[in-house]
């Protein structure tokens, strides 16, 4: 992985993680190879982890009707989740196969960003299998399956989203340190933060406002200033992982998505 000694290029994650907040934010690096697609196990959870999994679903699935994108609800739908229990990654990960050609590697938590660029740029997608405990239901400081499965899980079975994610992860490894932070500003505002509109208003695509229960609430709000969708302008735009977003970009379809940061990475020489 690239060294990275100089504090202007330690992403906002790394920043937060060296202030000393909660180990779970420190990126690990895999030092070996991770269960994909068939070779995952499903875990022993208990009956209060399909407890929390179910609660959390029916909260958040509450606030989704007119505030979520078509896409993703269609990618739950395909996705087959349900409150009943605990996805299994291996079925998820068939799912990705036949739809959009990804797969599911189960990792021990955050990992390393090189880890990450790597498998997403294979069209594996790095997700956790343990959730948040009971006493963690409004906020958790670091991912874990709820905001894996159901944050970020559904768009990857939509094609532009995903032929779009594999790119960044070939843009994300070919890239310098400078050029890595506007990624990563990229990536906030579209994989996490992401707005789309459509012939009936502005709706939600990013994982961590569908996952956030904070966040589901606010983004569609008046408090946001939502901006269209300029990769150019988003790579520049400020963000504080720690609070509630004031502004937020919006694209017009997934295919805008695609076209855009291949346009914008092929001008900075990066695909
Ligand atoms: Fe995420």
């Amino acid at each position: 992985m690239v060294e990275k000694n100089n504090e202007e290029h330690m992403s906002a994650y790394e920043k937060a993680a060296k202030e000393g907040i909660d180990p779970r934010c420190i990126p690990q690096k895999l030092d070996g190879p991770v269960p994909i697609h068939n070779e995952i196990v499903y875990p022993a959870y208990s009956d209060e982890e399909h407890d929390i999994w179910k609660f959390l679903y029916n909260r958040q699935m509450s606030f989704l009707p007119n505030r979520a994108a078509d896409e993703y609800l269609e990618g739950v739908n395909k996705l087959n989740l349900t409150p009943d229990r605990i996805p299994y990654l291996k079925d998820i990960s068939n799912v990705f196969y036949q739809t959009t050609g990804w797969k599911v590697a189960r990792v021990p938590g955050l990992i390393d960003v090189e880890n990450f660029f790597q498998l997403i740029s294979n069209r594996v997608f790095p997700s956790t299998d343990y959730i948040r405990t009971k006493e963690e239901l409004d906020y958790t400081p670091a991912p874990d399956l709820f905001h894996d499965i159901f944050g970020h899980m559904p768009m990857l079975t939509n094609k532009s989203f995903a032929n779009f994610y594999q790119k960044f992860g070939i843009a994300s490894l070919k890239a310098n340190p400078a050029d890595r932070k506007q990624l990563e500003t990229f990536h906030w505002f579209t994989v996490e933060f992401g707005l789309i509109k459509n012939s009936k208003g502005t709706r939600i695509y990013g994982a961590g406002i569908l996952s956030s229960l904070g966040e589901v609430q606010h983004a569609l709000s008046d408090e946001v200033e939502v901006k269209d969708f300029v990769p150019e302008n988003i790579v520049m735009q400020d963000y504080d992982v720690w609070h509630l977003q004031p502004v937020l970009f919006a694209i017009e379809s997934f295919e805008q998505l695609e076209e855009g940061f291949n346009y914008w990475c092929n001008k900075k020489g990066l695909l």
